[in-house]
């Protein structure tokens, strides 16, 4: 039984084989731990306040990820551009699915040790299908000169803020600009419409928050994530 202080997360426990649950009150780490062993639970997680560390580290869970919120006012109009993006169909998911699978490193699932890397890939692979399939109001693609897709950005629509839900280049394609056209392309596509673009990403993740601060966003917040698995 999931307890009050806990909430199950269906995707994840569908990509990870197991329950995965979410502890909702950080003051109930030892208990949720308790409970999570009774129920076979496969992953317990939290994210705050780095403040929280201590007592999470005392009831078994281990330090996963520095996740940075970055935020930039979208210009209200769509500036001037040669843009090599397009916007991608269902017939895309594919495509952009396996661009994520080969991409992906940074996030929590990745860097946890005792998750498997097949089972991380998974994760962002389907994640980035159900993006294209109509999980995000709009998946932006770069191509490669034959046409196949070479990186992709999802973008959410909530009220006046367009997030970036995922970002990724192929390995074989990145560094060469595609990552600066991908968000050129998205605050494109946000000019006139949304006021401001947010996005996540890990502090360890160089690249990005490189990409992110050169393209004029600015940190906003920052949290810590924790993971507890029955295993160690
Ligand atoms: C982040 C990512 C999308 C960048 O795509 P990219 O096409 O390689 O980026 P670009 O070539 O457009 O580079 C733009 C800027 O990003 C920074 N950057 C890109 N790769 C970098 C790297 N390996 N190290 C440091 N900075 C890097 C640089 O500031 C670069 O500008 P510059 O070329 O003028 O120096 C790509 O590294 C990626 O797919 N990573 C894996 C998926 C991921 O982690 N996504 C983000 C999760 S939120």
């Amino acid at each position: 039984m999931i307890p009050e202080f806990c909430t199950l997360r269906a995707f994840d426990s569908d990509m990870l084989g197991r329950p995965v649950w979410y502890l909702d009150d950080p003051d109930k780490a030892a208990e949720a731990v308790r409970a999570a062993r009774d129920a076979d639970v496969g992953l317990l997680f939290h994210r705050g306040p780095a403040l929280l560390g201590a007592a999470l580290l005392e009831a078994g869970f281990r330090h996963v990820e520095t996740l940075v919120t970055l935020e930039m006012d979208i210009p209200s109009v769509d500036p001037p551009h040669h843009s090599d993006c397009r916007l991608a169909t269902v017939d895309d998911a594919g495509s952009v699915e396996a661009v994520a699978r080969a991409s992906f490193r940074s996030d929590r699932w990745h860097t946890d040790p005792a998750i498997p890397d097949y089972k991380a890939h998974d994760f962002k692979g389907t994640w980035a299908r159900n993006d294209v399939a109509g999980r995000a109001d709009a998946t932006l693609v770069t191509l490669t000169p034959d046409g196949s897709i070479s990186g992709f950005v999802a973008l959410l629509a909530r009220g006046e803020a367009l997030i970036i839900d995922l970002i990724a280049v192929a390995p074989a394609h990145q560094g060469r600009g595609l990552g600066r056209s991908l968000i050129a392309a998205a605050l494109a596509y946000g000019a006139g419409r949304y006021r401001r673009m947010n996005v996540g990403t890990q502090a360890a993740n160089t690249a990005s928050i490189r990409l992110y601060t050169a393209m004029g966003f600015a940190e906003t917040s920052r949290a810590e994530t924790w993971h507890w698995t029955p295993d160690g």
